[in-house]
């Protein structure tokens, strides 16, 4: 019987997931000898998230993770991407483990193989050990370093039951967010100190990959996940084109071009020149940083459209991030940001799957024969329970179905997509804008902590189990 034609379906070993990162679910911040990460700091500084919320409970994953995982598997998810609090595992950032903080991803590990979902762990995603943003943080050398020593501790303890590994999360959140505009953790304004910190973000997934080679078996897959941006110019005239080419370096070339090619492009050393002169990057280090990869992780929400700057307007930039005095993008003061026409989600964020589909053509092309995931992506919207409790929320289901589509798309344009993690499971601490943004598949009410799985949740489920996207109205 032919299919009907609402219906997509994908390959059957693709991996059907939700991501989430410790500092946005776990809670329980001063349990089992975790000490403050910069997002405890952070939070805790008066005027950095939107009513000075913290994760400090956040949505108490800690003390329920046996009720998520059962949830997940009841959903029918078959992966679960989450990252380790490095706090919680080395709270000084140094030296031995705690086994107590091994000891809690031990059990979830063993919870989510025993329901049958594999987990995929992200090292780390933004929660660096205060103690070591005090030594100066990944603008330091060291912080490198540092991060090698923490994986290879975390390889030894996990390597044998997880196969899949992600080194860090959107690296470029953690240079430019946090030392560049300074609208994330540690919350710094220093354009020089943002390269710095994205070359040794580098250099710590590098390092960190050949330790986790050297403890863990080589069936193991590791992987990094890059905000790779997909970057429009608002038209082809070469001042706009050029404009396009720095962001397009700043926000991915700074990262795929030594982790992926072992070179940092020549065009973003031209335009980062009068910001800095690279002359930390050391004998040896790009070699470090390219090392080979198993898979490479996608994150994607929106694109990103440019222009030349009119010298003529100042004032704050508005680039999907929130807003700063300050620029996340050291060098770049040509270039404007404009926003994309069309539908919004929450976060005001442009709806657009043709984004997606654009950016995993990209890498099937940029890194021929790497097996690709989409590691985050998802929308924001402003659910609240109907009077009979149920969660409904028809814009999440078309965001998600729209982006499948071009997911499946790209499948059939020869791209090698191995599995999708939706962000996120469920509500959580959305950083700077703290609890009002919910990306969750599952509704959390933040008075009860109770967990009420929204109807996007049981769409992508049911997706999951049939492989298959069922149909959706109005599409
Ligand atoms: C990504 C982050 C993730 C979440 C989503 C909405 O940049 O990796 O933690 O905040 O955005």
């Amino acid at each position: 019987m032919p299919e009907p034609e609402s219906s997509v379906s994908f390959p059957p070993a693709f991996l059907w997931g939700a991501a989430t990162s410790a500092y946005q679910i776990e809670g329980a911040v001063r349990e089992g000898g975790r000490t403050p990460s910069i997002w405890d700091t952070f939070s805790h500084t008066p005027g950095k998230t939107a009513g000075g919320e913290t994760g400090d409970i956040a949505v108490d994953h800690y003390h329920r993770f046996r009720e998520d995982v059962a949830l997940m598997a009841e959903l029918g998810l078959k992966a679960y991407r989450f990252s380790i609090s490095w706090p919680r595992v080395q709270p000084t950032g140094r030296g031995p483990a705690v086994q107590v903080g091994l000891d809690f991803y031990r059990r979830l590990v063993d919870e989510l193989l025993s329901a049958g979902i594999k987990p995929a762990i992200t090292l780390y995603h933004w929660d660096l050990p205060q103690e070591l943003e005090d030594a100066g943080g990944w603008p330091e050398r060291d912080t490198a370093l540092r991060f090698a020593e923490y994986a290879q501790i975390v390889g030894e303890a996990l390597g044998d039951r997880v196969e899949h590994w992600i080194t860090l999360n959107e690296p470029w959140c953690s240079a430019f967010l946090g030392y560049g505009s300074g609208v994330h953790a540690p919350g710094r304004t220093e354009p020089a100190a943002s390269l710095r910190a994205a070359h040794h973000l580098n250099l710590a997934h590098g390092l960190g990959t050949s330790a986790l080679r050297s403890v863990m078996p080589a069936r193991n897959s590791i992987a990094v996940s890059l905000n790779s941006s997909v970057v429009r110019p608002v038209s082809q005239d070469p001042a706009d084109l050029a404009a396009a080419r720095t962001i397009d370096d700043l926000a991915n070339g700074v990262f795929h071009g030594p982790m992926l090619h072992g070179v940092y492009p020549q065009t973003l050393l031209a335009a980062t020149k009068s910001v800095t002169d690279w002359s930390y990057v050391q004998d040896g280090d790009l070699r470090a940083i390219h090392q080979p990869l198993d898979a490479l992780g996608l994150n994607y929400y929106t694109p990103t459209l440019v222009s030349a700057a009119d010298p003529e307007a100042k004032g704050p930039r508005a680039d999907g991030h929130g807003s700063s005095a300050h620029s996340p993008w050291p060098g770049a003061d040509n270039v404007a940001f404009h926003q994309t026409p069309g539908e919004r989600t929450e976060m005001g964020w442009t709806i657009d799957p043709s984004g997606l589909h654009e950016l995993i053509m990209r890498y099937t092309r940029e890194a021929p024969g790497l097996p690709l995931y989409i590691t985050e992506n998802g929308a924001a919207y402003d659910d609240k329970p109907d009077p009979d409790g149920r969660v409904h929320d028809p814009e999440r289901i078309a965001y998600l179905h729209g982006h499948l589509s071009a997911v499946r798309q790209a499948i059939t344009d020869g791209a090698d997509v191995r599995g999708y993690y939706l962000w996120s499971l469920m509500d959580n601490f959305e950083w700077a804008y703290g609890y009002g943004k919910r990306f969750g598949a599952v509704y959390v009410d933040y008075a009860t902590l109770e967990r009420t799985p929204k109807s996007s949740a049981l769409w992508y489920g049911e997706a999951a189990r049939s492989g298959t996207l069922p149909p959706v109205e109005g599409v």
